[in-house]
């Protein structure tokens, strides 16, 4: 093994934080041996001790910017969250000539331009791998894997709380606020839950994504998100009947438009790999003009998965500084200012199949008057149920399945839909994807 050696300072040893520190310590013959250097933590910031790491011989603070401000540190690990005082943390680390590497989604979709900018001025780099899907290598498969292609779209189920909590409720029937708590107990939901279940999370990640896959800036407030609050039981079990799984999916799809970014609740066929991702697990499918689909499958959060990936980029930082060759580091582009501004397409003018219910008064003509303002719309019905009314009641749930239609079209007839005096309250609306490559 090389004498050299190469120093880490870690920021924030909470879940992520432990995780990073033991694998590092338990895998660092190994680590040692792919990097050509060892690959030592030097020092470590944050507010309390973490039971689970032995810090003996290592330098602590309480003050995390004595990390970024330590001439031994060459790359910190930025792992406190949030985006103030982390991206305070990373800006001085990248000035003081570190490179960096962090698990900040948040912070890479919202302030990843400038950063990226002061770090190409100070000849550094911030590396993000954990960012997105935990430990599913996912910039590494885009960045080098798929570097060759063109790619059209990608799909991904990139929020394990959401998709832990849409698994639980549909196998065990089991309360949405009961299975956030526990997945915060686990360590998978974020510091604000709400960012997991109304989707800020995933648009985190999802404007992450497309911006290395179509090499566009980073556009955070561009993203359509729409959440799991408001998903009702019976569509995920009509939905089931019909043959289809709801995913909380992150959609990014280049069409000759522009760019099409958006989160929401999914119907995808029973048959598809994607609705059969379950639990904690994120999954992402990737279309490259070249390959075809391609599926990246495993832990979306957890300690030593997201861990895994913390360590992959420094194991990369740690080879290129110490063979002095991080410009060889491999790039789409994202950051170093090769990026080309492409139009984000209007929501209105988002096209795909649509699953709609509605509550009907169970009295002949509803079904036709219906029918005649989606024919105005030009929508055509794929399919089409109505359930037989619960004893006792009036209402009837109407199920249509429509084939691709623009958004815009939808809303109208929708619109026109709810003001019928047979059909009470509002339409139930979710998109549907075929993820047909
Ligand atoms: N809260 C995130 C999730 C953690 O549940 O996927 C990983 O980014």
């Amino acid at each position: 093994m090389s004498a050299k050696s190469v120093s880490i300072g870690i920021c924030g040893l909470g879940t992520v934080g432990s995780g990073t520190f033991n694998v590092l310590r338990e895998n660092a013959a190994l680590i040692a041996a792919r990097a050509g250097v060892s690959v030592q933590v030097t020092h470590v910031g944050a507010r309390r001790d973490n039971a689970d790491c032995d810090l003996s011989g290592i330098r602590v603070s309480r003050d995390i910017f004595q990390v970024a401000d330590d001439p031994q540190v060459t790359i910190l690990v930025e792992l406190i969250g949030g985006t103030m005082t982390a991206r305070e943390l990373v800006e001085r680390a990248i000035r003081a000539g570190k490179h960096v590497v962090t698990a900040n989604k948040a912070l890479i979709a919202e302030h990843g331009n400038a950063l990226f900018a002061l770090a190409n001025a100070h000849g550094v780099e911030v590396r993000y791998e954990a960012a997105i899907a935990g430990g599913v290598p996912i910039v590494k498969a885009l960045r080098e894997g798929l570097a060759g292609n063109r790619i059209e779209w990608l799909a991904g189920i990139i929020n394990g709380t959401a998709n832990f909590i849409l698994t639980e409720m549909r196998d065990k029937g089991r309360d949405f606020a009961d299975v956030l708590v526990e997945a915060q107990a686990l360590g998978y939901a974020e510091a604000d839950p709400s960012f997991d279940v109304e989707g800020t999370d995933a648009a985190h990640k999802l404007v992450i994504l497309a911006s290395l896959a179509f090499g566009m800036p980073l556009q955070f407030e561009s993203v359509y998100t729409e959440g799991i609050t408001r998903l009702e039981p019976q569509d995920v079990a009509y939905a089931r009947e019909l043959g289809y799984s709801i995913k909380h999916l992150g959609i990014a799809k280049q069409n000759g438009a522009g760019v099409e970014l958006r989160v929401h609740p999914t119907l995808i066929p029973h048959r598809r790999l994607l609705a059969n991702v379950d639990g904690v697990k994120n999954a992402i499918l990737v279309e490259g003009d070249a390959v075809g689909p391609t599926l990246y499958y495993g832990a979306g959060a957890g300690s030593r998965p997201t861990a895994s990936a913390v360590v992959a980029d420094l194991i990369d930082l740690a080879r290129a500084t110490a063979f002095n060759d991080v410009r060889g580091l491999p790039s789409l582009g994202i950051e170093r200012s090769e990026l080309r501004d492409l139009p984000i397409v209007d929501m209105e003018n988002v096209d795909t199949p649509w699953y709609l219910r509605m509550e009907a008064e169970d009295r002949p003509g509803v079904l036709s008057r219906v029918a005649s303002l989606f024919s105005d719309q030009g929508i055509s019905i794929e399919a089409l149920i109505q359930k037989a009314p619960v004893y006792g009641e009036t209402l009837v749930s109407v199920i249509v399945l429509t084939n691709r239609a623009r958004q815009g079209n939808v809303d109208a007839a929708v619109g026109e839909i709810e003001r019928l005096d047979c059909i009470t309250g509002k339409v139930v609306r979710i998109r549907v994807e075929e993820l047909d490559g």
